[in-house]
């Protein structure tokens, strides 16, 4: 099949509008539609994270994960009411570089101080840049960045109250992820599931469970850590996210080789340094849940196809297997130190495609499965689901059906019959990650939205949709007063006040 260049098969000038800095610091902007109305059930705050810094001093980022974390919130309030603020996060490395007006750190992915490899060698130092997902946690909005601790934000004025060590439980510098699964309720009490990687030529898993809801009863607050442990591989971890089942946390290490000397010398960003290892073996490492049939027992370990993944979609169990639908790509995809990310091919890096994999437990063997030939990303599950057996599937996806391409469309898949229904932001606007909010009460596993912020190419803007989650109609569009660069993690808070339950002392948010 011939296809087009890349150049032809969408506006680069669009595309790449979107890395810019964001200039503004809005609080709680009141909102029009300019097309629909707001459903009135949709009560809460959408969060959003991603990088809000992409050049200082002249000196553009490497690559955009290297920027600056931002957190937006979009409110909606009863009667239809939406409102926008948005906060960087005040991280050390932020202020310090907003006080000398020029970049003082690397990044890990391969942004470089001015003066060569001569003045970036043997600094080592990390700058926990707070950019990849936020979500909250008992009377705090974590903004998450998966090599270091949280920071800790108010989630009404999104001002930055510090680094968190949530009440004790980790150490400083202490690796936490920036992709914590939220167990609906597996074993009673909804949780936080989330963990830790301290990597070497044996790489620790620390797992951490934390309650998400207040019982007086139990004497448990949100934000409690209600259960641990901690688990030793060979080999160096690179695992970005994992996936929950009832039983399990499952983690797929892909086979990777950590060569740090190009860093060292100030050659190459931390994350550069990843490349496949030719002939290595991917496995997937199950580690007992608490709470769970297997509970207190050793970790499983099984080797897993080729390829690499970021993002699961989610895990579930059936008849003993463990089943794991994960984004695939056949290759690491990086960005080497000669190349501008703004002008990459996006025919010579590979695609993310949707794969289920089956875990036999018994004999140690794995079926994979693809579950779709379209290029994508940012899958999720409804979340009253995760870990459970799903139909449907929402994600960004290209605009094509086959091939590599910036993330143009929303799609929901039905996983059982491989339809699917497409919402479309091309030619001129590109996809961030949906997130699903079901709606309340709701029996149906696709009755909600879809909460979609978007860079609308054409105004150099960021536009919000809000989409029916069953069929992707438009129910209604708000052109925003701000400019968000693509963006990574979000989450959906319902309910717009930060008191915990029973007590909202501040009343309903405007
Ligand atoms: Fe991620």
């Amino acid at each position: 099949m011939t296809v087009a260049p890349a150049a032809d098969r969408f506006n680069r000038e669009d595309w790449v509008s979107a890395f810019r800095n964001v200039e503004q610091e809005l609080t709680d902007v009141a909102l029009q539609p300019v097309r629909g109305t707001v459903p009135p059930e949709l009560v809460g705050t959408l969060y959003r994270n991603g990088p809000g810094r992409l050049e200082r001093g002249g000196q553009r980022v490497h690559h955009p994960f290297d920027g600056d974390g931002m957190i937006t919130a979009l409110r909606f309030g009863a009667g239809g009411a939406v409102s926008l603020s948005n906060r960087f996060v005040r991280t050390a490395g932020w202020l310090a570089e907003e006080a000398a007006q020029k970049v003082l750190y690397r990044g890990v992915f391969g942004s470089q101080k001015p003066g060569g490899p001569l003045a970036n060698a043997f600094d080592l130092r990390l700058k926990n840049i707070a950019n990849t997902g936020v979500v909250r946690l008992g009377d705090a909005l974590l903004a998450l960045w998966e090599a270091a601790e949280p920071h800790a934000l108010d989630p009404d004025t999104l001002e930055t109250r510090g680094i968190s060590l949530l009440g004790g439980v980790l150490s400083p510098g202490e690796a936490f992820s920036a992709h914590p699964r939220f167990d609906p309720g597996h074993h009673g009490r909804p949780r936080l599931v989330t963990f830790g990687v301290k990597t070497g030529p044996r790489s620790t898993i620390r797992l951490m469970e934390f309650a998400t809801e207040d019982d007086a009863a139990a004497g448990i607050r949100a934000g409690d850590l209600l259960s641990e442990r901690r688990d030793s591989f060979n080999g160096f971890a690179f695992l970005h996210d994992f996936a929950i089942t009832p039983n399990w946390a499952v983690f797929l290490q892909n086979a990777v080789a950590f060569n740090p000397l190009p860093f060292v010398l100030g050659q190459k960003g931390a994350a550069q340094c990843l490349q496949s290892k030719p002939g290595g073996q991917a496995k997937f490492w199950l580690i007992p849940r608490d709470g769970g049939a297997f509970a207190g027992q050793q970790p499983r370990i099984i080797d897993a196809p080729e390829g690499f993944v970021f993002h699961h979609l989610n895990a579930w169990e059936q008849n003993g297997d463990v089943v794991v639908e994960s984004i695939y790509y056949s290759d690491f995809p990086s960005i080497g130190p000669d190349v501008d990310f703004t002008a990459v091919d996006f025919d010579l890096i590979p695609e993310g495609l949707l794969e289920q994999c089956r875990i036999d437990l018994e004999t140690g063997t794995v079926a994979t499965q693809r579950l779709s030939e379209r290029c994508c990303e940012f899958a999720m599950v409804n979340p009253n689901k995760e870990g459970l057996p799903c139909r449907f599937a929402w994600m960004a996806a290209a605009e094509r059906e086959q091939g590599n391409d910036p993330l143009q469309v929303i799609k929901k898949l039905d996983l059982r019959t491989g339809d699917r229904q497409i919402w479309s932001a091309a030619p001129r606007g590109f996809v961030s990650e949906p997130l699903m909010v079901p709606r309340p009460g709701a029996e149906a596993e696709d009755d909600g939205w879809v909460l979609e912020l978007f860079w609308n190419g054409e105004r150099r803007g960021s536009d919000l949709v809000i989409l029916d989650a069953s069929d992707l109609s438009e129910l209604a569009v708000f052109e925003l007063p701000l400019a968000i660069p693509h963006g990574l993690h979000g989450s959906w808070v319902p309910s717009v006040n930060s008191a915990p339950a029973g007590g909202s002392p501040g009343g309903a948010a405007p």
